[in-house]
Order: structure tokens, then sequence, then C-alpha cells
């Protein structure tokens, strides 16, 4: 490793970086809940036995693989895919353009002309290399006691019951599939079953409200739309059948009509006969799944095939269609899984994740199954009946690998100890953490308390346009820095670029880009290839723009720092200001609003609304509470608004932008921090905005 010193303080993950436009990026040296971390007080280093049964032993190895994925990518990433089934290899060419992604017309391929099937690679290809009797999913209810587990030859063979029944009914490679189901083994099972028959599936989290399914359903028009009648979250029943009737019914009366919604009869939740029932178009699973052959002969597809379309906030509008491909996916989730999380074949694995979110798709679903791992899910909430729920889990199926959103670390660690201590944890090796960064603090009880000071923990940075891991700790081949996500993965050249686009060097802070394409990249926004290129490639032309931001230490350590353009993150959840805000101004009281996000314990940051109401309209709390209902129904219950804050006026230039920086003074109350406030049209609203500020 290089020079191991470090005199950095502690990253605080709140800190925001300024806008792009502004002049300085500066880290700010803001610390929760403990000391300013100073030389190795803040490195813990590997255990030794660990490190010596790792994938990545050390340090060295990783460099010498790293070195060979950036200096070789094609015979690096050909290796790695190598171990897959390919019913036909690619071609000459591994990748697109010399991986060039500085022109204009971004095209991003790999192994093209080669001919495969994830699914078969998932399933078939890990029964015939003898696992065909080993769990491939165990299934925990959201009560206690209520369980399912199938194995591979299982699985493959309801997967194939599907596939046939969407065959039957139509469904044809390059069709699209809706999904919006919970957390059960049909929602794996479905998505799978999709990619057996070269379909394109979307998956919906089964939080989202009717009018944003219904924004979906007419984006990507699917055949069919899959479905369950009801789930229990907790103590709480949702009725999801209700939900998609009305999204079905409205999307009919813009243009887009469905006509097959498959329902799954989920009885613990609710009966098939309190279900409400469109006889011409519902049709309940187990009447007809069951009914289906186990055998059905897979779709070959090229590589550059589309695997899926998951639908993504951005800071502008409406949600991005995020398009991912065949092969390169495959390889790319397979292979991030096995490093990241030093995958071994005897390991237990459970990422509390939901499929209807990327880290569901590549590390639910597609990552461990190609590996062949037994994977766990959960269909409730990890603290119901109470907050040790998890670790009851953890102990009954005897988890090895935990990886989870640090949301959940931090409400646990609200909880207190007992929640965790009064389980036994010992099969526990390797801890994961996703959707945000995770503050100091929380890591450290992450580390100490859940994993008795024995586990590794992989801080993955990625997105959901990055299919997979990008920045992440290899498990035992370097000493950690808790909260930074360390190193970049094999393949992925990371860049840290200044207001210009110039990159850094050494130890710097400011845009996080990419620079080459890496396997697991989305290739297209769907229906909007423009929209793709404009986000994502313009911002610093010649690099990938996450959106995040991002600083690297004198150690080569990167450390992000969050989200620098108009995006919230909510517990791990993308959320975009203009969605809300156009949520917001659709009620009929609302003339105006402006989002922004704000520090919070537990979830990370919250959201904040400043409303304007039409004239004559008066403030109240009844009006408060229709805001955030109005955001519920066309967003999400995860959208709601945790802050209504009147506004009388917005600050604004003359030029009637925003300026969401004051915004985000006033919401955080760092009133002494506004700053110049000169070149607002009224600098009245200002005081006008502070005086309303508890109200
Ligand atoms: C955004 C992507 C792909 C994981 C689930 C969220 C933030 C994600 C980390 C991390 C710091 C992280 C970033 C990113 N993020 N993981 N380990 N450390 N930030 O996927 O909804 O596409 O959101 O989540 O801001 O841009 P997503």
């Amino acid at each position: 490793l290089p020079a191991m010193t470090n005199n950095l303080t502690t990253t605080n993950r709140h800190s925001h970086l300024p806008a792009r436009n502004s002049a300085v990026l500066k880290r700010k040296a803001v610390v929760i809940g403990e000391a300013v971390a100073s030389d190795d007080a803040d490195r813990i280093f590997p255990d030794q036995d660990f490190a010596q049964q790792a994938h990545v032993p050390d340090f060295g190895k990783y460099l010498e693989m790293y070195t060979w994925s950036i200096e070789d990518p094609a015979g690096f990433w050909s290796e790695m895919a190598d171990g897959f089934y390919w019913k036909k290899k690619w071609g000459q060419q591994v990748n697109s353009e010399n991986l060039d992604i500085t022109k204009g017309n971004i095209k991003i391929e790999w192994f093209k002309g080669g001919i495969t099937n994830i699914c078969y690679n998932c399933l078939d290809r890990n029964i015939e290399s003898g696992n065909g009797e080993k769990i491939a999913i165990h299934w925990e209810g959201n009560d206690r006691g209520v369980d399912d587990s199938l194995t591979y030859n299982q699985l493959l063979d309801r997967v194939c019951q599907l596939a046939n029944y969407l065959k039957e009914n139509g469904v044809k490679k390059g069709d699209s599939v809706i999904i919006y189901l919970p957390m059960l083994m049909e929602l794996p099972i479905s998505m799978l079953a999709c990619a057996r028959i070269g379909a394109v599936h979307s998956v919906v989290f089964a939080g989202f409200s009717a009018e944003s399914l219904e924004q979906r359903i007419i984006d990507c028009k699917p055949k069919i739309v899959i479905t369950c009648n009801a789930v229990k979250r907790g103590t709480k029943v949702i009725n999801l059948k209700d939900i998609v009737d009305s999204a079905l019914s409205e999307s009919s009366q813009n243009g887009v009509h469905v006509g097959l919604c498959l329902t799954y009869a989920n009885e613990p939740a609710m009966k098939r006969e309190d279900t409400k029932w469109q006889k011409q178009r519902d049709v309940w699973w187990q009447d007809v799944v069951p009914k289906c052959s186990t055998k059905c002969d897979v779709e070959w597809v090229d590589a550059e095939d589309p695997l899926f379309l998951l639908y993504t906030s951005g800071s502008t509008g409406k949600p991005k269609g995020v398009l991912h491909t065949t092969g390169g996916y495959m390889v790319y989730t397979a292979a991030t899984f096995k490093y990241a999380f030093d995958y071994k074949p005897s390991d237990i694995y459970w990422c509390t994740a939901d499929c209807g979110w990327i880290t569901g798709h590549s590390y639910v679903a597609y990552g461990p199954l190609l590996n062949g791992a037994t994977v766990l899910v959960y269909e409730g909430v990890p603290n119901y009946p109470d907050p040790g729920r998890c670790w009851d889990i953890v102990d009954k199926y005897k988890v090895t690998i935990f990886y989870t959103a640090p949301t959940l670390v931090r409400s646990l660690m609200r909880d207190g100890n007992e929640y965790v201590t009064r389980y036994s944890r010992k099969s526990l090796r390797v801890l994961g953490s996703v959707g945000e960064p995770i503050n100091p603090s929380a890591w450290r009880w992450f580390y100490n308390v859940v994993g008795d000071s024995r586990c590794p923990i992989s801080d993955t940075w990625w997105q959901t346009e990055t299919g997979g891991f990008m920045i992440t700790p290899l498990p035992g081949a370097w000493p950690q820095k808790p909260g930074s996500a360390t190193f970049p993965f094999f393949g992925v050249q990371p860049a840290i670029v200044d207001e210009k686009g110039k990159e850094m060097e050494g130890e710097c802070s400011g845009y996080l880009c990419v620079k080459t394409s890496w396997p697991g990249a989305f290739r297209t926004l769907f229906g909007d290839h423009e929209r793709y290129e404009t986000t994502y490639f313009s911002a610093f032309p010649g690099y990938y723009f996450s959106g995040d931001g991002c600083s690297r230490d004198k150690d080569g350590y990167y450390w992000l720092t969050g989200r620098v353009d108009d995006v919230i993150n909510v517990s791990g959840h993308r959320i975009g200001t203009a969605e809300v805000e156009s949520a917001l101004v659709s009620h009929p009281k609302c003339a105006e609003a402006a989002v922004v996000g704000v520090e919070h314990e537990v979830k990370g940051q919250c959201i904040y609304a400043f409303v304007t109401p039409v004239e004559g309209v008066e403030y109240s709390e009844d009006l408060k509470k229709s805001l955030v209902l109005s955001v519920r129904t066309n967003i999400g219950a995860f959208a709601a608004p945790d802050k209504i804050h009147w506004a009388p006026g917005l600050p604004k230039t003359r030029s009637g932008k925003i300026m969401r920086r004051i915004l985000r003074k006033i919401a955080s109350r760092q009133l002494d921090e506004l700053g110049d406030t000169s070149t607002l049209a009224d600098p009245n609203v200002v005081d006008q905005l502070i005086a309303l500020a508890d109200s």
C-alpha cells in the first residue's frame, strides 16, 4: 500500500458539495458522534486468517489483477466471462470502440455477437455442475415461523412453468413485462422466467403508487403485468391489487391497454374472494402456472440484447428507464459479487434490499444465483416484530454474508445493543453496506456490535446505472477506513474532476466520474438515447458523470460525499426533487414548491418542501396533510416530505432561478451561513421564510 498515515478528519457523510455552479469544493471536517479520527485510529486491519482464505488475500494481488484489468480489459473480462455458458462465443472485439466514451455517439457494447442466456447460467448451468439439490432460495415470511425454500432444481421447474405460461400468452423475445410484486419467491421467479424467454422485465418496487406504476406502464407498454393481491408488511396489510387495478384502468384510458394481469394469491395476507377481480383480464397465478410444463427451452440471445429496464429518478421530471443488456451485466454482477463479498460455495447470503431496486436485481437475484449461491429472501420489514428480527434470521439460517443499508444500521443502533447481543451471529463473516455513504459511527457500530469486530465491511459504491459495484473493499485485501468505500473494482477507472472537468491527481475533492466503460454499464435510457448522452456524458466531456461528490485521501482511499445534483437520498432511495415538486404543484391549492434534502439522523436525508399556496388560501395543518398525501399518491409513501414550510415567496434570482443553496441553509437552520443574498430579486423573501420556519 502507499503511505499509510492518514491525517484526514473523518468525512461528514452529510456534507453537501456545493452545487455545480458554485466556486469552491471543500470537504467539511464535521464529525458525527465521535472524535476526529487520526493516524491508525481510523484504519482497521484485516484478520490474517480471513485474508489467507480470501480470493484476494492482499493488496499486491489486487494491484496485479487491477493492473491487468486496466491494461487489457478485453483479456481480463474474457477470462471472467469464460466461466459461463455461451452458445456461441463473442466476436473478435470484446468491447466497443476501445472503450472510448468521448465520442458524440455513445454506443457501449460488451461481448457483442456472443450468444447466451442469463437464466440458463443462473440455473441450468449450476444444476449441470452438480448443484441441483443445493438450496437456491430460503424464503422467510413477514411473520415468524412462516418460511419456505427452493433448491436449484425446484427453482428451475418454477421458472420454466412461468416462462411457458408467458409464452403461451404471447410474450416474445424483446417484449416487456412489468412485475409489481413484494419480496415473495415469485419475484425472482418472474424475473428469471422473463430472462429465460428473452423478455425484458421491468420490476416496479411495490411501494410505488398507482400513478407511478401507470407512468411506467405507459412508458414501456408491457404485454402483461405480474402482481399479487396483497402483502403483509409488519402488522399492515397492503392491497396491491387495488393499486394495479387503478394503474391499469388509467393507462388504458391513456391508450396503453394491458390485457392480462397475472395475480399471485398471497393468501396469508388476503383471501382470493376478498380480492377485486376483472374476469376478462385477471388470472390467478395458482390456477394457471402450476399446470404448465416444467421444461422450457431457452431463448438464446445476443449479449447486447436487453435484459431489463429499471426506472430511477434523475434531477429532472420524469423517471428514467435505465436499460441493461445481457452479457456484460451477467459477467459483471457475478464477478463483483464473488470478489466484493469473498463469496464461497458454503456461504449463506442475505441482502435486505427489495428486488424493486437495482440492489435486488444485481445482488439478490442475478449476482448470487450466477455464483450458485444460497440466497435468503425476506418478505417483511427488518424490525418486525422487534429490532432483533434480523439477527434472529441470521441465526436461523446461519447467514454468513449480510448486506444492508446504512439507514437500517442507524435505526438498529438507536434501538440498543441488547437486540443484537441476545443472538449469536457467529455464522457471520462478511458484512456489506450500500445506498448512501455510511457515517463512521454507524460503521463502527456495525463492525463492533453486529460483526463482533471480526467481519470486514464491504461499503459498496455503485448506482442503478452502473449495474454493479464500482468502488468497494475486497474483504481481507487491505485495511478499511470507516466511511470509505476504499478502492475501485477491477476494470473501473474513477476520476475526480473539478468544476471545469479537469481530472485531479492525488488528494483531492470534486465530482466523481468514470473514465472508460465497464461491462455492467447501462447502455441507454429507454426510448431516449439523447437524454442518456446529455445527462451522463456531456457534463464532463470524456467521462461518465455519476452525480456524486467524492474525495480521495492521501492514501488513495475514496470517500463518497453524496449527490451533487437535485437528487435526494432518503434511506438509500433515490428521489428527484423535481418529481416531488411536480407532485406538490399538482395539488390544486399549491402555486409553487421547492424541495431540498436535509440531514436526518436515521434516513440520512429527509425531504423538506417549501410550498407557496395559491392566492387567498390559508395556511393550515390540514392543507399540509393533503399536500403530503398528494406526494404519496403521485409517487409513493417513501417519498412523502417530512416537513412542509410555508413560503409566501421563494428566493429567486432576477432571472427567476430558485436559489436552492439558500433554501438548504434555511431548511437545516444554518441561518448564519446564508451567504450572499444580494443577487436575489427580492431579498425580503428570506426574512419571511425564516419567520415562518416553525409555523
Ligand atoms: C446513488 C445511487 C446502487 C445501490 C443502491 C442505490 C448513493 C449508493 C453508496 C455508497 C455512498 C452511495 C450514491 C449513488 N450510493 N451506494 N456505498 N456510498 N453513496 O442505487 O438508487 O441508483 O442510487 O446512491 O449517491 O449515486 P441508486
